[in-house]
């Protein structure tokens, strides 16, 4: 093989995968695990950055859409849905049009960022944009995977969990121990769930001897989990995890809960100073979502001696709009060497 295999064959025996299947792969996984240091000095323990945006469309989606895709087209489907803030949309056309399967994405009009509907619509997806929130367009899709004449590739689908739980197994081989604690955002809560298991997967096969606890981060306008009831009108700057009703809602409470970790939220003034703060001093341009685990980082007390991981979940180029609204754009000046002197400022 030319390098990494893609999540599938990495982590074969972990894989509810058949070996007559054609794997549908981009190369996904293997991604970066980066050691912060300035977070590090900060917080006086050891952190470390799972940069997620590293995979092939930008975000950790493409972990759980190699399997959920690979087991569709195995399975004769001829067409995919999912609902999507974006980053599962993008993820969907990218592996579908690889599959040579019809991609159906339903996204709320006016709340997913440029990036991920450019990705979407340029892989080739049938992009339906509606009336309604996320969780308005995840009851329609499992509406439409009852007619069975199409494939939901939303996390509601455990073989999206199955893939994307290899993110635990990774962190695991490169630290050659789980960490202490795993900060994550959660939005349908579908990833959180999926960690869990992989950790969880890997101690019981003996491949590490502990548990990370599990630190989930919500939105604050956007955080059911934390209130304990659905939010009807979720907003968020973070529009990936713009999210009021959770599919894997118990998945997120039993990862928090039998870690001895916790679900809580952030809101988005600590959401947009952690991300422009991971670009400036750890040089990672994620997007507005991931950087709700290092905002909950910074406002968690931890003991001495602590490993942290904290998952960014995708690509800052996902969202350059956001990007924009945190800096000011310079004016042009004259094309003279003195004027870009001073305008420069060296
Ligand atoms: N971060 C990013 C960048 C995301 O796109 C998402 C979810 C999350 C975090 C939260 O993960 O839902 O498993 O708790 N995005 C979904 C989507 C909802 O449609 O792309 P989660």
């Amino acid at each position: 093989a030319l390098g990494w295999p893609g999540v599938i064959d990495a982590y074969r025996s972990f894989m509810p995968v058949p070996k007559d299947a054609e794997v549908i792969t981009l190369g996904e996984g293997g991604t970066p695990l980066r050691f912060a240091p300035r977070l590090s000095s900060l917080k006086g323990v050891d952190v470390y950055l799972k940069f997620e945006g590293a995979n092939p469309t930008g975000s950790f989606k493409d972990r759980g859409m190699t399997v959920a895709i690979t087991m569709a087209k195995y399975n004769g489907a001829r067409a995919v849905v999912c609902a999507s803030t974006g980053n599962t949309s993008a993820a969907s056309a990218a592996y579908a049009a690889r599959a040579g399967l019809k991609s159906v994405v339903l996204i709320p009009s006016g709340y997913i960022a440029l990036g991920k509907l450019a990705q979407a619509l340029i892989y080739g997806a049938k992009v339906v944009q509606i009336k309604g929130n996320f969780d308005r367009a995840l009851e329609i899709v499992r509406d439409l995977g009852e007619t069975g004449v199409v494939t939901v590739v939303n996390s509601i689908n455990p073989l999206r969990i199955e893939g994307q739980k290899t993110g635990a197994f990774e962190i695991v081989d490169a630290l050659g121990a789980a960490p202490t604690h795993h900060f994550i955002p959660v939005g349908n809560a579908g990833n959180i769930t999926a960690y869990w298991k992989g950790y969880g997967e890997y101690k019981s096969c003996g491949r590490s001897s502990s548990l990370p606890k599990m630190m989930g981060f919500q939105a604050e306008g956007a955080a059911p989990i934390v209130k304990g009831e659905v939010v009807p009108n979720p907003d968020t700057v973070a529009t990936a995890i713009r999210i009021g009703n959770p599919a894997s809602w118990n998945g997120a409470i039993a990862a928090a809960s039998e870690s001895g970790g916790s679900i809580d939220s952030v809101s988005d003034k600590e959401i947009l100073a952690a991300y422009t703060y991971l670009a400036r001093e750890e040089s990672i341009f994620c997007e507005p979502a991931s950087a709700a685990s290092v905002a909950g980082l910074l406002k968690t007390d931890l003991p001495k001696g602590s490993t942290v991981v904290c998952v960014l979940t995708g690509n800052g180029l996902k969202d350059p709009d956001t990007a924009i609204t945190q800096i000011e754009v310079p004016e042009a000046v004259e094309a003279t060497l003195d004027a870009i002197l001073t305008e420069a400022g060296i």
